[in-house]
Order: structure tokens, then C-alpha cells, then sequence
């Protein structure tokens, strides 16, 4: 089914007063977004028009139960000066799986595929050039019943709006590994990219931050032991040259796309890669034996960023310089380079926008 989007055009474009060398991380929106509404159990009203406000009702069921879900894509220019997308149908296919946990309808990827074509077709202008720029594209949808009631919703609203940005971490990430609090556990929702998973973070966050930390590294919700994610990426650790990273099995971390990415590009580089449960022993064993050569993280708006120290009961532990990181560095250059269309796409991870085809469609 074809899904009928109309277009209103910003009456003036916003683009001039942006610094593009300077691009702290989702402060600047681009001149346009897409908005669906769902009801009667399907999706209309599709339409782009500019970037703004939308106006809420009081009693709107995500501000209070938390039925919402979101993803993060980016696109970059091909040498013509065209969008270039990282794997956008993983988004989709992982957006369907957060909005089936949560109770929410499905976004059809056709859907979810024209929003994006449209929207980079029209602010298309608005990818930026610099290296480690991008635009950051992010769709999301809440619940958009207006009752004060507790009941899976009826009502919802798909949207999608870009922000160019620069890095997200400019210095390696210091992360603190806590053994009180907890992000998920079998059974929740951890591998959904649902808002509720970062609220229940935010108070931790706060605290760590006051101690000089930029995030947290989470141990498993059981035996508060095994690693699991940072909330910002997924979580790497270089042990004796083997690669390790926690497995998705249990369901308590994000499937990541760049975790995906990374593993694909070590294995075709020859390493020996484990998806499996790791300790927080095992790290401070290879540690103190002088085997912990790296850790790392990955993620849409984080790329491959190095972990600087670890925190754990107290105790400080200090990585090794990044420049000396050979394996994250080789792997963070690979995926760089494909995605920003410098090397060959091997592994067909490129979406091209047919900016031709939608162009003509919104003369
Ligand atoms: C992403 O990487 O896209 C995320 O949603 C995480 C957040 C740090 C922006």
C-alpha cells in the first residue's frame, strides 16, 4: 500500500544561521518533520511540513505510562552530494520489535522508509560536510490516547525529525560500574529502544556525574556481575587480543546496529570474536594480569567511542592511550570509511536516497 504524504515547505529555511563547524550533539534541528497519526487501526494523515512545536493534549498517556519508543539513523553525503543512509532497514525492523514489546502498532517499513526518503530529499542541505558530522535522524513514536486511564492505547503518533551533529563524546567515555542500581533484567524490556530505559537511568546518571563520570557501564539486574550495556552504546572488551561482547540472549541489552557493524568488520579482519557473558571479574582479572588491552563502546550517536577508566567499588582503572588501540582504532576507521561512502560497501550496508524520484514527485 502506497502511503500518501503531503508536503508543506518551510517559509523560510533556517539553514544560514547554523554553524556547521560547530555542532553540539541533537541543540540544532533541521527545517522539516514527518508526522503520521494512528487510529481505526491504521496509519494516515501523513504529511511533512516545518520543523515545530506539536501541541499535546494534558491527559496524552505517553507523558504518563511511558508508551514510547524511538530510533537513531544517519545519513552523510555520497560524492554528489546526496543522502546516504547506515542501515536504515535494521532501524525499522528493530522500531517494529521495540513497538510490539511496548503494545504499539507497527510502522510498515514502507512507511518508515518514504518518511525518511522524503524528509532527507527535502533537507537534504542540511547533512553536514566535516568529518565526524552527520545528520542524525530520529524517529519516534508515542501513545496518543487522551484518558486518564491505564489501558494499551488506541491512538499513537509516528514522527521523525533530523539534527545535524558533530561527535557525541569528544574525550574517551570515564563510566562507572554500578553494583547498586540496575537497568534490566530477563523478562523487562531492556532490548527495547523504549523511553522508559533511559528515565529509570536518569537518577544514577545524576549521581555519577557529580563524581567526574560521563555514564554508566550496567551489570546484569540478577547477579549484578555481568556486563551489559552503557545505555549510550554497547559495550566492547579487548582481552589478550580476543574481543568480547555480551551476548543478546538473555534480552536485556540493545540489539545495536554498530554492535552488529563492529562485529561483522572484526571478523573479516581475522579476529577472534566472543558474544558471550563477561564477568566484571574477568575485566579486573585481565586487568591486574595486564591482558585488558581495551574497552569500548558503539552506538548510532556514539560510533566507536573508547572507554578512558572504569570505575568499580571505589576503584579507579585507566585503559591504555587510545592512540595505542590498535583493534578499536583499525575497526572505528572501517566503519567510518563505509559509512561516509569512502570505501567499498561490501557488505550492502548503504541506503541511497532517490532524491531524483522524490524531487520530481514534490515539484
Ligand atoms: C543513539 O545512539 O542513536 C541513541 O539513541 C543513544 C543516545 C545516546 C542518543
Amino acid at each position: 500500500m502506497g502511503y500518501k504524504i503531503t508536503v508543506e515547505r518551510a517559509v523560510q529555511s533556517r539553514i544560514s544561521e547554523v554553524d556547521f563547524n560547530n555542532l553540539p550533539f541533537g541543540t540544532v534541528f533541521s527545517d522539516h518533520m514527518f508526522i503520521a497519526e494512528y487510529a481505526n487501526g491504521k496509519w494516515s494523515n501523513c504529511r511533512i511540513q516545518p520543523f515545530g512545536n506539536i501541541s499535546i493534549h494534558p491527559a496524552l498517556s505517553a507523558l504518563h505510562y511511558g508508551q514510547a519508543i524511538f530510533e537513531g539513523i544517519k545519513a552523510e553525503k555520497d560524492a554528489d552530494g546526496n543522502p546516504i543512509v547506515f542501515r536504515p532497514h535494521k532501524n525499522a525492523e528493530r522500531f517494529n520489535i521495540s513497538a510490539e514489546r511496548m503494545a504499539m502498532p507497527e510502522v510498515p517499513e514502507e512507511l518508515f522508509m518514504s518518511a525518511l526518503d522524503q524528509l532527507l530529499t527535502i533537507d537534504k542541505d542540511w547533512i553536514p560536510n566535516a568529518p565526524d558530522s552527520s545528520l542524525y535522524i530520529r524517529p519516534f513514536m508515542f501513545a496518543a490516547e487522551e484518558l486518564v486511564g491505564i489501558k494499551p492505547a488506541e491512538h499513537f503518533i509516528f514522527c521523525v525529525f533530523t539534527s545535524p551533529v558533530g561527535k557525541y563524546y569528544n574525550q574517551p567515555v570515564k563510566v562507572y560500574i554500578h553494583d547498586k542500581y540496575v537497568r534490566a533484567f530477563p523478562g523487562g524490556t531492556g532490548f527495547a529502544k523504549c523511553a522508559g530505559n533511559y528515565a529509570a537511568t536518569m537518577m544514577p546518571v545524576r549521581e555519577i556525574r557529580k563524581l567526574g563520570y560521563d555514564q554508566i557501564l550496567w551489570l546484569d539486574g540478577i547477579h549484578h556481575r555481568y556486563l551489559q550495556e552503557i545505555g549510550t552504546m554497547n559495550i566492547f572488551v579487548v582481552i589478550d587480543g580476543i574481543i568480547i561482547t555480551p551476548s543478546l540472549s538473555e534480552g536485556t541489552i540493545l540489539n545495536g546496529i554498530t554492535r552488529d557493524s563492529i562485529i561483522t568488520l572484526a571478523q573479516d579482519e581475522g579476529y577472534v570474536l566472543q558474544e558471550r557473558d563477561i564477568s566484571i571479574e574477568e575485566v579486573i582479572d585481565a586487568y591486574q594480569d595486564g591482558k585488558l588491552e581495551d574497552m569500548f563502546g558503539t552506538g548510532t550517536a556514539a560510533v566507536l567511542s573508547h572507554i578512558g577508566e572504569f570505575n568499580y567499588k571505589g576503584e579507579v582503572y585507566e585503559l591504555p592511550p587510545v592512540e595505542g588501540r590498535d583493534v578499536s582504532n583499525k575497526l572505528r576507521d572501517r566503519l567510518t570509511t563505509i559509512k561516509s561512502g569512502k570505501a567499498e560497501d561490501m557488505y550492502n550496508w548503504l541506503y541511497h536516497v532517490p532524491v531524483d524520484v522524490y524531487e520530481a514527485q514534490m515539484q
